[in-house]
């Protein structure tokens, strides 16, 4: 049977460091971290996400500044707000929840929020930080816990084959450079991708982000090999209630090594890192040295 890697124990251990840094902090005198957070109209998954981050924030001692606009607020309307956050000193970190209506450009709003308050990593700035490997800027939080989690299990990454099942902005494209950057052997697919389960076969690890319930089945996976289950589907059963699954069979995963569970897994990594993310962004130029034991060496190859 596949080991089953707890996420919400992982999340939980980093949520314990970013609090005692942040209480370490206020014993000398210095402010907590206060995170904005932008939510759009009503998308019910969207005020569940929202509700987990605010819950964390006041979990690890993070100030939250929620900001619930109308679906029909105006394009112009949420810059000048993120103007505004830009500009606060007291405001360290900017999120705005994604989707937003069709009629609000969401890259033009991604674009607007200053780099060094873009908890998300979404800012092209800090995309091409990432892609160059240079600097140290904030970078996507699902694709960090997905790294967090695999650090739990992968001894060594260097020269391992990986697939990213996925080729999104949020979370297929940076998880690939991350991979990349710890000297896997990478392949970006999606769900257009011919030949996808001989594909997958040949993977040490494999990242599923394809938000297709139950696509990899159990022999797609090499014996051993680790999966990680980004995908979260409400699906109806027969009964009339719903379900949350991943884009994972879990149940045919005998023979893969380690799975990350649907819930349980990814999600409270998510969440966790943003906490990070957000006491790195109040760190400014200092975070790369204080979060050394948190969250860094996931980024960075080893012995490098
Ligand atoms: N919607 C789905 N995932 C995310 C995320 O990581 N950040 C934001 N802001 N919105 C999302």
């Amino acid at each position: 049977m596949a080991i089953v890697i707890d996420g919400k124990r992982m999340a939980d251990g980093l949520l314990e460091r970013v609090a005692a840094d942040i209480a370490g902090r206020g014993q000398r005198g210095l402010p907590r971290p206060a995170l904005a957070v932008i939510l759009v109209g009503g998308d019910p998954a969207s005020q569940i996400y929202v509700g987990r981050k605010l819950r964390a924030c006041a979990r690890v001692g993070i100030t939250s500044h929620e900001f619930r606009l109308d679906p029909d607020v105006t394009e112009g309307e949420v810059v000048a707000l993120i103007d505004r956050l830009n500009a606060d000193p007291e405001v360290d970190g900017i999120l705005v929840q994604l989707p937003l209506p069709a009629h609000v450009d969401a890259n033009a709003i991604l674009d607007r929020i200053v780099p060094d308050k873009d908890v998300d990593g979404f800012h092209p700035v800090n995309v091409g930080r990432l892609s160059t490997g240079k600097g140290h800027g904030l970078v996507p939080c699902t694709p960090l816990g997905c790294m967090l989690l695999l650090d739990s299990v992968v001894p060594e990454f260097r020269g391992l084959d990986a697939v990213v099942i996925g080729k999104s902005n949020i979370v297929g494209k940076p998880v690939a450079l991350m991979l990349l950057e710890r000297e896997c052997t990478v392949t970006v697919t999606h769900i257009a991708t011919q030949g996808l389960p001989e594909i997958v076969r040949k993977a040490d690890i494999v990242v599923v982000a394809a938000g297709h319930p139950g696509l990899v089945r159990g022999d797609w996976a090499k014996p051993g090999a680790v999966v990680i289950d980004v995908g979260i589907n409400r699906i109806a059963l027969a009964d009339g209630s719903t379900r949350i699954v991943g884009d994972v069979c879990s149940a045919e995963m005998d023979h893969a090594g380690a799975l990350t569970p649907v819930p349980g897994g990814v999600g409270p990594m998510t969440v966790a890192c943003l906490m990070a993310n957000t006491l790195a962004a109040a760190l400014g130029h200092d975070a790369e040295r204080e979060l050394q034991g948190a969250v860094r060496p996931a980024l960075s190859a080893r012995g490098h």
